[in-house]
């Protein structure tokens, strides 16, 4: 027969093995890694060194807000100008009056429209899938020389 005294120390002998292995058991898989991708976890550590922590907002909403939307002429210069600098497949030629009169002769709405959905050889907005309608919008005011009605 067991005593009562004997199994209590049969008891916490078979706890602290139980909490060593759980202890134990990283370090038989190896390094301990923190939470998160390798690009994550660098994003948190900061140039000074102090570390963001996992769930803080470590700055990066404020980042986004400071860049802000894209200026007319600057989606232009990294989308449109492809085909509308040049006139690929007819494409009217940026700041060309001769060429964006009938265009903007059909309103803004219309030109938009053509913008977003593409039209013949004309992509859909133009290739730059991320920009909103107003980015496009200012694009394409840029190109045809200014606000069209
Ligand atoms: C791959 C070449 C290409 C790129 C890139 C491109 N365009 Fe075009 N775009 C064209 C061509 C070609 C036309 C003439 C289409 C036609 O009338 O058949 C055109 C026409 C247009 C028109 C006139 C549409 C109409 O209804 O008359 C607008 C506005 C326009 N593009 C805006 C943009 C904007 C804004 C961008 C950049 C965000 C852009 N395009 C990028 C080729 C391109």
């Amino acid at each position: 027969m067991i005593q009562p005294a004997q199994s209590r120390v049969v008891r916490a002998a078979f706890k602290t093995l139980l909490l060593c292995s759980v202890l134990l058991a990283p370090l038989s898989y190896g390094e301990v890694v923190p939470s998160g991708t390798e690009a994550q976890i660098r994003e948190r550590l900061t140039a000074d060194g102090s570390v963001c922590r996992a769930g803080q907002d470590c700055g990066t909403a404020a980042a986004a807000a400071a860049t802000g939307p894209k200026s007319g002429q600057q989606v232009y210069e990294k989308f449109c100008f492809a085909c509308h600098a040049a006139g690929v497949s007819g494409a009217p030629i940026l700041g060309n009056s001769e060429q964006w009169a009938p265009r903007v002769a059909k309103g803004m709405d219309a030109l938009m429209q053509s913008t977003l959905n593409g039209l013949n050889a004309m992509p859909a907005k133009g290739t730059c899938a991320t920009c909103s309608d107003d980015e496009l919008k200012a694009s394409v005011e840029y190109m045809s020389g200014g606000p069209a009605g």
